[in-house]
């Protein structure tokens, strides 16, 4: 019988190191991000003087670099010799609320005060008394800030505290990949956060390509990865959202199939399987992470698209797209037979908007037809792999 372990240290004939290949892995590199980067270090170049600068929200789909950038920055600042600025960056799917973010704030810069159970009043106090020690300021990058629960509160009291502090500041820079959640914030907070505004557009497969290339230099062994693997999965993730997640995940995946089968080079043949596996994750993820009537709604565009809906219609390419109309009829009937109140055709609207965003749906609008302005609609992922995963977490009562 060969040993069980015996792979362990066998070294890997097509990875050089799988960790540069991970999606938590952060690029020194960012191509075709310059822009982007200066204006981020445009906007928190005050702070070094200690002097507040302006709020900055960042908005973008999702794999368009975002975090990647935003963290290369801070990097950039945390090696300045002189800096009045402290940055604390926030991810907001775990610290999301107000307590939770000051919470944090708190953490990272006065960790002897961390530890106790302190109620708002008194960390909000702590806060302002570090800044005002010498004049500091504090940006606070709040990543997926629409998921804070309670944002306007949260930025009510950092605008408060920006009034109440002597010397120093706060300035806040948002990043979002979702689009509609303004709508949901106060004005006041809206006008706040929105002082600048930065967006990130998709990738298109040429910057895909060099994306990948520069990856696979230190993540692969030379010479593994054929032109024809790097071409298919920047246009494999080009096609579906223009993110750079999606095409390394393909890549790494391909590379993984022909590791499994003692292949030497890593072709568009490998890539073509470990695309559907890829994908497949990556709904799996984001489906998950869904907010209930949002989950409801992709699972009727699942079912209409399976059983066809009787206005379907053929885009110009030749694909299958759904109204919108009768998407949000479906999922009013689902919700009904679950139990559960649908949202009125105004959330619908939004919440249609940001599943676009998020690379879930594709959509557009039609021009005048037989129902006159319409958005037509359809999944980016497989349908009925949709449908199973949604299903899954319906059972569970979730
Ligand atoms: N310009 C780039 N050059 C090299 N790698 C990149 C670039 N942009 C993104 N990546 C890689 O793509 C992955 C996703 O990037 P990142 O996490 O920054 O996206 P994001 O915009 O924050 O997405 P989300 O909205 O889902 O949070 C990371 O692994 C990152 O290394
Ligand atoms: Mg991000």
């Amino acid at each position: 019988m060969a040993e069980p372990f015996d792979d362990i240290f066998k070294e890997s004939k097509i990875f050089a190191n799988k960790e540069i290949l991970s999606p938590h892995y952060i690029p020194h590199n960012l191509l075709f991000r310059d822009r982007q980067i200066q204006e981020i270090a445009k906007y928190i170049t005050p702070s070094l003087r200690g002097e507040r600068g302006r709020n900055l929200f960042i908005y973008g789909k999702t794999g368009t670099g975002k975090t990647s950038c935003m963290k290369n920055v801070i990097d950039r600042v945390r090696n300045l010799p002189i800096s009045k600025a402290r940055i604390t960056y926030i991810n907001c799917r775990i610290y999301n609320s107000r307590y939770r973010v000051l919470h944090k704030i708190v953490g990272d810069n006065m960790p002897l005060y961390a530890k106790r159970g302190y109620g708002m009043s008194d960390i909000y106090e702590k806060v302002i008394n570090w800044i005002e020690e010498d004049g500091k300021v504090l940006v606070i990058v709040l990543d997926e800030i629409d998921v804070v629960k309670d944002l306007d509160d949260l930025i009510y009291t950092l605008t408060r505290a920006n009034s109440d502090i002597k010397a120093g500041g706060i300035t806040i820079v948002g990043i979002s990949n979702k689009v509609s959640f303004k709508d949901d914030l106060d004005p006041r907070s809206l006008s706040t956060l929105y002082e600048n505004e930065l967006a990130f557009s998709p990738y298109d497969s040429n910057e895909l390509s060099l994306i990948l290339k520069e990856r696979i230099e230190e993540g692969f062994r030379k010479g593994v990865v054929d032109q024809s693997a790097i071409n298919l999965s920047a246009a494999i993730a080009a096609k579906d959202s223009g993110d750079a997640r999606l095409a390394l995940k393909i890549l790494t995946k391909a590379g993984e199939v022909a590791e499994e089968r003692g292949l030497e080079v890593v072709t568009g043949v490998e890539v073509q399987e470990a695309a559907k596996s890829a994908e497949d994750e990556i709904a799996y993820e984001v489906i998950n992470t869904l907010p209930e009537h949002q989950r409801l709604i992709v699972y009727a565009i699942s079912l209409l698209s399976i059983s066809g809906s009787k206005y379907k219609r053929l885009s110009t390419e030749g694909e299958m797209y759904l109204f919108s109309g009768d998407i949000y009829d479906k999922y009013v009937s689902i919700s009904r037979s679950l139990e559960k109140e649908p949202k009125s055709s105004r959330w619908y609207r939004k919440y249609i908007a940001d599943l676009n965003m998020q690379g879930i749906i594709l959509s557009y609008e039609s021009g005048k037809g037989i129902r006159g302005h319409t958005k037509l609609i359809k999944l980016a992922y497989s349908p009925e792999r949709i449908r199973d995963i949604i299903e899954k977490t319906l059972t569970k009562g979730a």
